[in-house]
């Protein structure tokens, strides 16, 4: 299977079998507190888990452990990789060769997906989220881990050489379509990919927690060979480096400190309201698109065709207005979005808000202000209020739509909007 990585077993160590048993050792070095994180971002017993990009299996297989009654998944893309995992992990949980761009699973899958030191490696991480976000469960929750070599592995006393080493690393990953810096990036990442309720923690090993053995065992000399057979590293920072890591190991008091980014995120479980798919003209320029209709704007959708709709339609049109205007502005599909997630959640910035108030007020004539975006309100609550403008009334319910409907009522919404049809 050919996919755009920066991780390919065979070309990152100058030792495959080193590189399998480094990834052990890198598992065990945070496993404890990372269940911890993961059980904190909602990971529970008897749930449906996938792992994507599982290498060898063993987070999968730790997780089992820890979490017998779990129904688990591996895939992963490297066939050398797929190789090991069914040797190791036949029978114990399900295993295909499959990348993370486009997983062959129906939407809504699972309950819990574990993306660990994937997201780095990838051209588009955003394309991998959103992927890993649409086989999740409504409610279900994922939770992504990375490096970011800027605050990586350091020691006491100093061994300076390490940033030379992490630069060359990271010009590498990059050449390579990576993201080395990942971590610090992840928690806005999520929110793009459509997950709210959106978390960072930073998970830390220390030797004199683990011990150093885990910690020289997790770095090990494959990747550094790796580096200098590639031309990003000066052989002779190799020899410099272990004599570095002797000193440092025989000080008495040294330590040694390494941290990985784990963020976790919410599939939002779907409002009670389904939203009509609006259409929205790909790479439209807005302005064009406003001066070509006479109430046009980003998604084409303008008064006009709200009072021209059904009463009871219009709340719905004018939430498909809002959610595809947010998308938008997010650079994200309106399919992501559900009318219950509140904008706070999204990664919306007032400089987003006073763009869709502009185009409220030039193409709709009326006023939204800060206020109605940022306290704490969903996308169906803003729809709410521009009907309340639109319409000077509160949007109806369906028993109070029917009695209107019925004539039971006194006055409808033609009687109060403030627009003659001839106008429009
Ligand atoms: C650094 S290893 C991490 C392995 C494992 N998750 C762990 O934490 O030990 C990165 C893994 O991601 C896999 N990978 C890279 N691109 C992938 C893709 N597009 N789909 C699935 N797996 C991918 C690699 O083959 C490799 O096994």
């Amino acid at each position: 299977m050919h996919c755009s990585r920066s991780y390919r077993i065979k070309e990152f160590s100058t030792n495959v079998e080193g590189e399998v048993n480094r990834l052990r050792s890198q598992v065990d070095l945070f496993w404890q507190k990372e269940v911890e994180a993961y059980r904190r971002f909602g990971l529970k017993d008897g749930m449906r888990v996938l792992e994507c990009g599982s290498g060898p299996g063993h987070v999968i297989e730790n997780l089992l452990t820890a979490y017998p009654g779990c129904r688990a998944t591996a895939i992963e893309v490297d066939p050398y990789l797929v190789a090991i995992l069914k040797e190791r992990l036949e029978g114990r949980c399900d295993i295909s060769e499959q990348s993370i761009m486009d997983l062959g699973f129906t939407s809504g899958s699972f309950d819990f997906v574990i993306t660990r030191l994937v997201l780095e490696h990838l051209p588009d991480p955003l394309g991998a989220v959103r992927e890993v976000h649409r086989v999740l469960k409504p409610g279900g929750r994922a939770v992504f881990v990375d490096n970011d070599f800027a605050m990586h592995l350091r020691t006491q006393p100093e061994i300076p050489e390490l940033g030379e080493l992490y630069e060359a690393y990271c010009r590498l990953r990059v050449d390579e379509g990576g993201n080395p810096l990942i971590g610090r990036e992840l928690p806005p990442l999520l929110r793009k990919g459509g997950f709210t309720d959106v978390d960072l923690e930073v998970v830390c090993a220390h030797s004199a927690v683990t011990g150093d053995d885990m910690f020289l065992k997790s770095e090990g000399v494959g990747i550094p060979s790796q580096l200098v057979k590639d031309g990003y590293l000066p052989s002779g920072l190799l020899d410099r480096l272990a004599v570095k890591w002797h000193r440092v190991l025989r000080h008495e008091h040294h330590s040694i400190f390494r941290q990985l980014f784990v963020s976790g995120g919410e599939k939002r479980a779907s409002g009670s309201r389904g939203i009509p798919k609006l259409h929205v003209a790909p790479g439209t320029p807005r302005a064009v698109e406003r001066g070509g209709h006479g109430d046009g704007c980003v998604t084409g959708l303008g008064p006009g065709q709200v009072l021209a709709a059904q009463p009871h339609d219009r709340l719905d049109l004018l939430t498909s207005y809002v959610v595809a205007r947010v998308a938008d502005a997010l650079g994200i599909s309106p399919e992501s979005l559900e009318g219950g997630m509140r904008i706070n959640d999204l990664g919306f910035d007032s400089l987003m808000a006073v763009e869709v108030m502009d185009e409220v007020e030039s193409q709709w004539g009326v006023s939204l202000s800060l206020m109605d975006f940022f306290e704490g309100q969903s996308l169906d609550d803003i729809a709410a209020t521009l009907y309340g403008q639109l319409f000077e009334e509160a949007p109806k319910g369906p028993a109070e739509e029917s009695q209107a409907m019925s004539g039971d009522a006194t006055g409808s919404d033609e009687d109060v909007v403030e627009w003659e049809e001839g106008d429009l």
